[in-house]
């Protein structure tokens, strides 16, 4: 009898735009993986029912995207530290035992683009991240762990923000805000974290967020720069840049969870790149 091949996909709704199939498809190229990675597309409300009927056909591991994050959090049987602090799960893996460990890779991909695709220095740096809602959640940790001077969480809605600061207080210098609240303070690094840019909107921000030599990131990604990235190039922006480079890592940070191995991300994120435009 042959053995069944593993199989791995990505749930979310709508999940048609997913680049994860490409993407681990040339992670198990590169690596040499015998694996299929599908896009599942997964009703609102039944999240688990999909999970199961998945797994049940050799599934050993499963991403999660809008809006099952939480839903895949519940799911685990066990949980990373830094998502049990996430109260969102971005990677399920079945292990051996039969557990279903989750696990939450957004916040390394994150740091990882940044510090070596970008080379960009948090350690020491003021940050401002925009946006208070599960995306901005599940990078909190890794930022902090890198030692910003600073992390100033600023949401339209204000009392998000200040309670996610109080979240994550204990990792480091945070604090949260209302967009209307940042005044004339200026960054050395500005991370969008809203999905407003899915609804081509920008966040309300003062002109003057950034300093001499800047970074802008948006979480966001798409074939041209996004109105955040615009608004931030006329704004005096030096270094801008889109959340590909976090798509690719946080997709390498899962495959490393299920397979041991870890790809290279240079290459797909140049191929990725260039099959959006
Ligand atoms: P996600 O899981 O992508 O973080 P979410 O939890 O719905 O999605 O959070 C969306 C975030 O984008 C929120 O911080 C939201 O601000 P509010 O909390 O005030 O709603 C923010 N957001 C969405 N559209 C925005 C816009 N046009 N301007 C500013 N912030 C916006």
């Amino acid at each position: 009898m042959t053995e069944a091949i593993d199989h791995y996909a990505v749930f979310g709704n709508p999940i048609s735009h997913s680049k994860s199939p490409q993407i681990h498809a040339m992670f198990a190229e590169q690596t040499n993986q015998s694996l299929v990675y599908s896009a599942e597309l997964a009703e609102i409300g039944k999240f688990d029912q999909a999970l199961n009927d998945f797994m049940q056909h050799n599934g050993k591991g499963i991403n999660v995207t809008v809006p099952f994050k939480e839903d895949a959090w519940h799911c685990a049987t066990k949980h990373s530290k830094r998502a049990q602090r996430a109260g969102a799960v971005n990677t399920l893996k079945l292990e051996d035992n039969g557990d279903l460990f989750g696990d939450t890779t957004d916040g390394v991909g994150l740091v990882t683009d940044l510090i070596q695709n970008h080379h960009i220095q948090i350690k020491d740096k003021d940050v401002l991240i925009i946006g208070a809602g599960g995306a901005v959640r599940g990078v909190l940790e890794a930022l902090l762990e890198q030692h910003p001077a600073s992390l100033l969480v600023a949401n339209r809605t204000s009392t998000k923000a200040v309670q996610l600061a109080k979240d994550f207080a204990d990792l480091g210098n945070i604090k949260g805000c209302g967009l209307d609240e940042i005044n004339d303070a200026s960054f050395d690094i500005v991370i969008n974290g809203t999905s407003a840019s899915l609804q081509g909107e920008l966040p309300q921000l003062p002109e003057t967020i950034f300093r001499q030599n800047a970074c802008s990131y948006d979480m966001m990604y798409a074939a041209k720069a996004t109105p955040f990235m615009q608004w931030s190039a006329r704004c005096g922006a030096n270094n801008v840049i889109d959340g590909l480079g976090m798509l690719v890592e946080q997709a390498a940070e899962s495959f490393f969870i299920w397979r041991g191995l870890r790809p290279e991300t240079k290459s797909v994120i140049e191929n990725i790149r260039t099959s959006l435009r």
